[in-house]
């Protein structure tokens, strides 16, 4: 039998950071209110897009890993901010690595699309399709906010986070998944001109407009990590009190929260980085599994249970057993350009567009 063992890891997390009180300087907000609501405290602001941001982090992985470029045979790259469309952004970063044999694939389930992509890569190695293959969740969601609108932009930041996974026969790696989505509910997390349904007007173009229920979402979401996690416990025939890391999406403190109390599981078992990072949607969980490790916090052969929702509403949940080596083979010698802008100064000019566009609408 074949399994997919996670042997490498690495993260990409842009320097400018965007706190609670440079929000309150644009918008009607305060550190007070989005604290108590989300447990956020501040998130990183891009000034690369998101297709170098996850060649750095899958570069760090394959360092880990003690991977040469050419050892991966498949690339999967899971986001909904993917800079191009077409070429495909797997395809970037296999160009950027330097790599010349991997398949390259793109896939969006908005901030499941992590989760949805280690699932496929794994089956995909089981299959005996791929042997070695960098999974990513990469995200610059700073560009498609709107930042007059306080409701949404508030909750999201920039990041990437990359997984390798390697064929073994030893019975570790995703063990079981379950995937899901609440599709009749799509609509109450939805942008309108962004895709290929989009008004082509120029200034209709560069304003991106949210529809969120934020309280619906979240009944919705804390339901189906509930499910999704058990379900792939039960597949797994794990029992929850075996579990020794839970590693959800990170979309806020109180989903995640309700979600362990549910589930009987004690918080100091749940690893958190919303508080710094915010939502990242694809890049919440690998950003998230690196830094525990990077704290070694992961032993050998820990149980771990990876619950997200996303847009859509996309739902899922992965168990997975770690493998014998939590420690890094290598690190690669990979680094971001300088970024010599501040977080603020960076989402000023899309500020304007959103200030625009307003002004349009309104007369
Ligand atoms: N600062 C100050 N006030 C705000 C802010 C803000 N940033 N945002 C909203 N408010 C106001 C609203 O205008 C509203 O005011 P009103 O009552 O006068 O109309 C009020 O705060 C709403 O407050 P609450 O009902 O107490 O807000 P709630 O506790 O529901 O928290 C939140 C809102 C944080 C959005 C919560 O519902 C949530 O986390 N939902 C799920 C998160 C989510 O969906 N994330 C994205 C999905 S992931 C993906 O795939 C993209």
């Amino acid at each position: 039998m074949r399994y997919a063992e996670i042997t490498g890891w690495g993260k990409c997390m842009p320097p400018a950071t965007l706190t609670n009180d440079d929000l309150s300087t644009i918008m009607d907000t305060s550190d007070e209110w989005i604290f108590s609501r989300t447990g956020m405290k501040e998130r990183r602001i891009s000034h690369v897009n998101a297709d170098e941001l996850a060649y750095v982090a899958a570069a760090r992985a394959i360092a880990a890993a003690g991977l040469e470029v050419n050892d991966i045979d498949g690339i999967l790259f899971g986001s909904m901010t993917p800079t191009t469309l077409m070429p495909n952004c797997s395809s970037y970063v296999q160009k950027r690595l330097g790599n010349k044999v991997a398949a390259c694939m793109d896939l969006n389930s908005a901030c499941c699309s992590f989760l949805y992509a280690i699932s496929t890569a794994t089956s995909l190695i089981q299959a005996g399709v791929m042997n070695k293959v960098v999974v990513i969740g990469a995200e610059k969601l700073s560009w498609f906010l709107d930042w007059t609108n306080r409701n949404v932009s508030v909750l999201f930041g920039d990041g990437a986070g990359a997984v390798v996974l390697e064929a073994t026969s030893e019975p570790v790696g995703v063990l079981s998944s379950k995937l899901g989505c609440y599709g009749d509910m799509r609509d109450t997390l939805a942008t309108d001109n962004f895709g290929s349904g989009a008004n082509r007007g120029l200034d209709s173009y560069a304003h991106i407009s949210w529809e969120f229920d934020g309280q619906e979402i979240f009944k919705r979401a804390t339901r189906g990590m509930v499910l999704a996690t058990q379900g792939a416990l039960a597949d797994a025939n794990v029992d929850v009190e075996e579990v020794d890391w839970v590693i959800p999406h990170q979309a806020n403190r109180r989903i995640i929260e309700a979600v362990a109390k549910r589930m009987n599981i004690d918080m100091d078992r749940v690893a958190i980085t919303v508080d710094r990072y915010a939502n990242t949607s694809a890049a919440t969980i690998p950003v998230t599994l690196t830094e525990i490790l990077e704290q070694k916090r992961i032993q050998p052969y820990d149980k771990i249970v990876m619950p997200a929702f996303g847009a859509g509403l996309t739902w899922g949940a992965a168990y997975l057993r770690w493998g014998a080596r939590v420690e890094p083979i290598a690190e690669a010698a990979v680094e971001l350009p300088p970024c010599d802008k501040t977080a603020l100064e960076l989402i000023e000019p899309l500020l304007e567009i959103n200030r625009r566009h307003k002004v349009v609408v309104s007369a």
